[in-house]
């Protein structure tokens, strides 16, 4: 495992490859090279709890239940006077395996939380902090200090594993046989990151929902939101009228993928017409929390929020979010009519150094081309991924069409791309990169009471949305069910996913009663209803390129989805939507 120049101080000590080490400071701070110290080094007994320390406001919350194992805490100096600091937990009963967790928008901090997750397989589990203090929204400290941008952007990740996997060397006096990577949102533009910058560090990467084109989808962020301010105007929409987009959205956009059954399975195929929700004349005077219509000013903005956005040269920004992402706006896209999401104003501010003063409504093409150009952090990802392939790595990608906080079209994007690249070279890009895009479900995980799309595959950060002490897909701990799992097996057997089976339950916090599974296919595959059997059986599904012949799909099989409207649902939907699904906010 080579050891990039200038980011990481060479090893002073000589590692023994054949004593165990015990879990003390001084036998973990004798294997750390120079310039890097341990913070602490504790026993975890048995199903107990690791308390995270307070100081960690990102994540804050302690992981229960735990295997045995010995949990570390160590720093690395970084240039500038900067450092970051990792966790790692050294199971026990251990798998022979190293995997790295991801971290979530601009937080910094150790993501105790998801390794406790991962170290249930029993892999040795890492977590870095990303070089700073923070929570997800705050992105502060990035504010004229550019190599904390950079520990954030790509270096605290690469060289926590690097420094990581020698002390889980040291203390297993064994190397390990495979290194993974699982995380989503930020987590999943630092999986691509690694794969395109640090090919070396992992066999194999999941990156769910990535946010990896950061120079593009912060500005974003800001663009999206000055299509639906200020609030006194006509063209505002308010957010009590996105679940009636939403439900028209189901309405219409439902059916045309040949199955209605209450999910939208290819929404960026949708003709979706807004003008079905045309006031009429009688309600138009209406007030706007009782009105279930929308004047022709606000269907306008609509058409924007379901349109790419395209600037100078006609090139793309980023792609617009899609049809059936609605019950999401209030959240984070559209949420407020005082200032967009930090996620775009923070960056501009504190990445981009354009000050605390900086207004959204300034919002300007010099701006979006400044951050193109300058991409603090070097955090976007480049499409050249050719010496991950060469070196014989397996990325597996994810994104639930309902996303309205990082758009899924945007890895559908980065996919072809790859493929525009490595094609000509003579690769065939879903022999190492394949990417599962999951009807209904929403930012890294989740969905609403009005898909009820089955979600669940143990993608990064998922588990600890369906119980605390939870780990792979419970009652379907196997590669087909677990996407995990089946990198593991791609890695290892060479057995390519060509599906993965995503398990909706009747109440996804207890998880006994399956309601639905149907497989998530490989793009650019989608989940075809082979006619018969139960809809709610995975096997009532086949993966099929969207333009291939079928045995003809099946309408209306026991009238599964209904796009009946109540005021009482769309308060139920806002409530689950923020209390559940998208509980864990995360970019
Ligand atoms: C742990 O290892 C260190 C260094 O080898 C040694 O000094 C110490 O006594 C050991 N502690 C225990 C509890 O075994
Ligand atoms: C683990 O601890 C919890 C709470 O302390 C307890 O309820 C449970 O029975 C324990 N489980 C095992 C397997 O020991
Ligand atoms: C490096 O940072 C530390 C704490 O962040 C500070 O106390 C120290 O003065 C800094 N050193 C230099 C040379 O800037
Ligand atoms: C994150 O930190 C910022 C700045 O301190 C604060 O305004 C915001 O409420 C915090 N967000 C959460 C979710 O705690
Ligand atoms: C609009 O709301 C106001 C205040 O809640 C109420 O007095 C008025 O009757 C409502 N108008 C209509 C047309 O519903
Ligand atoms: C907007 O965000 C605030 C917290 O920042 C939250 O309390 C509120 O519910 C959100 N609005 C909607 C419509 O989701
Ligand atoms: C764009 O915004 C920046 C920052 O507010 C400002 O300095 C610049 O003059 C603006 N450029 C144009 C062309 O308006
Ligand atoms: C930024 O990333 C590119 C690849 O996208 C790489 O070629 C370049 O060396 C990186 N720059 C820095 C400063 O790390
Ligand atoms: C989704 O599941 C919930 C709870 O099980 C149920 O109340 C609701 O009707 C279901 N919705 C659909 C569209 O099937
Ligand atoms: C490889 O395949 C064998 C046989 O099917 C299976 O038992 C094993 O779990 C697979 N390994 C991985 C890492 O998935
Ligand atoms: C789901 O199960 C949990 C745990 O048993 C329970 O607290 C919760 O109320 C259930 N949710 C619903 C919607 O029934």
């Amino acid at each position: 495992m080579a050891i990039s120049s200038g980011l990481l101080p060479s090893f002073g000590a000589v590692l023994s490859a054949s004593v165990p080490l015990n879990c003390s400071i001084s036998a973990i701070q004798s294997v750390l090279p120079v310039g890097a110290d341990v913070d602490f080094v504790q026993t975890v007994a048995v199903n107990s709890t690791f308390e995270v320390p307070p100081e960690n406001i990102a994540f804050p919350i302690s992981p229960v239940g735990l295997p045995s194992l010995c949990a570390v805490s160590a720093w690395v100096q970084a240039p500038g006077n900067t450092s970051f600091g990792f966790g790692l937990f050294l199971p026990g009963d251990w798998n022979g395996r190293f995997l790295a967790v991801g971290n979530a928008g601009f937080a910094g901090g150790i993501n105790w939380l998801e390794m406790g997750t991962q170290v249930r397989y029993g892999f040795a589990t890492m977590s870095t902090d990303t070089g700073h203090s923070s929570n997800s929204t705050d992105g502060r400290w990035a504010y004229k200090q550019p190599e904390v941008i950079n520990n954030w952007g790509y270096r605290a990740l690469h060289g926590s594993v690097v420094t990581a996997k020698q002390i889980t060397e040291a203390f297993y006096a064994q190397k390990p046989t495979y290194s993974y990577y699982s995380g989503c949102s930020t987590g999943g533009r630092q999986g691509f990151k690694e794969a395109q910058m640090f090919p070396d560090d992992f066999d194999g990467i999941v990156a769910g929902a990535p946010s990896w084109y950061t120079k593009h989808l912060q500005t974003w962020v800001i663009r999206y939101w000055l299509n639906n301010v200020p609030n006194t105007d006509a063209h505002h929409i308010p957010p009590e009228l996105f679940p009636v987009i939403g439900a028209e959205a189901l309405r219409q956009c439902d059916p045309q993928d040949g199955l209605t059954d209450s999910i939208i399975s290819d929404p960026y195929n949708c003709n979706f017409r807004p003008e079905a929700l045309l006031c009429g004349v009688e309600t138009v005077a209406s007030n706007s929390t009782a009105a279930t219509c929308l004047t022709s000013s606000q269907i306008d903005t609509v058409k924007k929020i379901y349109s790419d956005w395209v600037e100078w040269d006609q090139r793309l920004i980023y792609p617009h979010v899609a049809p059936g992402s609605e019950a999401s706006w209030g959240v984070w896209l559209l949420n407020s009519s005082v200032a967009p999401s930090t996620y775009g104003t923070d960056y501009v501010k504190y990445f981009l150094g354009l000050g605390p003063d900086w207004s959204p409504w300034s919002l300007n093409d010099s701006i979006v081309k400044f951050a193109e150009k300058d991409d603090p952090g070097n955090a976007s990802v480049d499409t050249d991924l050719s010496a991950f392939q060469k070196k014989g790595g397996k990325l597996i990608s994810f994104h639930g069409f309902a996303d309205s906080l990082v758009p899924s079209a945007g890895t559908t994007y980065f996919y072809d791309q790859v493929d525009k690249n490595l094609k000509p070279q003579g690769i065939k890009t879903s022999d190492f990169f394949r990417v599962f895009m999951v009807p209904g479900m929403g930012h890294c995980g989740g969905t609403t009471p009005s898909f009820n799309a089955s979600w669940y595959f143990a993608g990064g950060f998922q588990a600890s949305l369906i119980g605390p002490t939870v780990h792979s897909v419970p009652g379907f701990s196997d590669a087909k069910h677990d996407i995990l799992l089946a990198l593991t097996n791609w890695v290892e057997n060479g057995t390519a996913p060509d599906s993965v089976i995503a398990t909706k339950w009747t109440n996804d916090t207890e998880h006994t009663t399956v309601l639905r599974q149907r497989p998530i296919c490989r793009y650019p595959e989608q989940a075809k209803y082979t006619g018969s059997g139960d809809p709610n059986q995975a096997d009532s599904w086949e993966c099929r390129l969207p333009w291939e012949e079928g045995s003809g799909p099946l309408q209306n099989p026991g009238s599964v989805g209904s796009s009946v409207f109540h005021c009482s649902h769309i308060l139920r939907i806002l409530l689950v939507v923020i209390i559940s699904s998208y509980s864990m906010m995360i970019l």
